[in-house]
């Protein structure tokens, strides 16, 4: 192999780079304007949400939803203890208590029984992380209960664009669902992040929440509190572009979740992350192994780039909670993830399968 083989790397070609060029040329004033409403309309399509709203990066679209669904200082809200930090991090930014919870072992998502366990009187919503497109295997129950008991389901689905479950899209099971285009994102802008949801007043706050809080742009009458947390109609040019390969994308990632799955079966120190890859492009390739560190040393002096998990965030000196999280710890101290870019070739994950196999050997 040449050249060192990145984790992940975003993907771009002359199409982005023809579309740019002909908004500056159409004079455009590259802060958002049409293209942002139309990209806007073409996630809402992709997804079959009713309503989107894009905004800065898909951190402020987890702090918008919660703002808009009125969630602040004094309210709790439950997120996964293996998550990116950005969960917790847009809780602590409207003034609410990020609670942490343990993860199942087999999705690596939020465990239902974990989840019962966390709630108080002061939970009011629910931040379920989609990760890497899987939904807990307790799903339907985790969302029953929600309802049941008034609390609000809020879909961090940031690694989830293009995963559906059920025949529906990931994010479109809560009451909001939020996406992130930052650069390893199946689809990128840079940065970017949207928000969906089929509530249409919920969509009218968050576009106040967006803007300032204000009636209209260029009005100076203030309805509700709001920030500036819009997008450019520069990254709206390249979105559409990135929509427009999105299926494409979707159909190689599950290849080569397929290949990597076939090449490492059978490696018994091993474990891979149960996917139902007919639904679902892995944004990243996860694995449980042994000897974690000691892997990635090898790949990397040998050109392949990989990175561990998130590590189990209610011992991050930014969080510093008390209790037991068996599950987040172990994949914590295990995960690792494999290169992921959608430029992959079926040779290049071949060779990466072989080197991990000659480790282990
Ligand atoms: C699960 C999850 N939530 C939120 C975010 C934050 O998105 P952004 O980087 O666009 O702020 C990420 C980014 O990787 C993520 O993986």
């Amino acid at each position: 192999m040449t050249g060192f083989i990145n984790q992940m790397e975003p993907s771009f070609d002359e199409k982005e780079r023809e579309a740019l060029n002909a908004y500056m040329e159409s004079g455009g004033w590259v802060t958002e304007f049409k293209k942002t409403r139309e990209f806007e309309r073409e996630i809402a399509r992709y997804t079959g949400a009713k309503y989107c709203s894009v905004v800065s990066n898909g951190t402020v679209s987890l702090a918008v939803a919660l703002m808009a669904c009125g969630i602040g200082a004094g309210d709790e809200v439950l997120v996964p203890d293996y998550t990116m930090a950005a969960t917790p991090d847009a809780v602590a930014l409207t003034g609410a208590e990020p609670v942490f919870v343990d993860i199942e072992r087999e999705t690596l998502c939020m465990d239902y029984q974990e989840m019962l366990r966390a709630v108080t009187e002061r939970t009011k919503a629910v931040m379920l992380v989609s990760i890497n497109g899987r939904y807990p295997i307790q799903m339907e129950r985790i969302a029953a209960f929600c309802r049941e008991q008034g609390i609000l389901l809020i879909e961090d689905a940031a690694q989830s664009l293009g995963s559906f479950y059920k025949g529906k899209h990931i994010g479109r099971y809560g009451e909001i669902g939020s996406f992130s285009f930052s650069a390893p994102k199946i689809i990128t802008t840079g940065q970017g992040g949207a928000l969906i949801t089929d509530n249409e007043a919920l969509f009218e706050r968050i576009k106040l929440i967006r803007d300032f809080g204000r009636e209209s742009g260029g009005s100076d009458h203030y309805l509700i509190k709001g920030w500036n947390f819009k997008f450019t109609d520069l990254q709206a040019v390249i979105g559409l572009e990135q929509m427009k390969k999105l299926p494409q994308r979707v159909k190689r990632k599950k290849e080569l979740g397929r290949i990597y799955e076939r090449e490492l079966r059978g490696i018994p120190q091993i474990e891979t992350i149960q996917t139902d890859l007919a639904n679902t492009p892995p944004w990243f390739f996860d694995i449980l192994c042994e000897q974690r560190d000691e892997l990635m040393a090898y790949l990397k002096e040998r050109g392949i780039g990989s990175r561990p998990f998130y590590p189990a965030l209610h011992r991050e000196p930014a969080f510093c909670r008390e209790g037991d999280f068996p599950n987040a710890e172990y994949a914590a101290a295990h995960g690792l993830w494999l290169p992921s870019a959608v430029s992959l070739s079926d040779t290049t994950v071949a060779y990466i399968c072989g080197v991990i196999k000659e480790f282990y050997r």
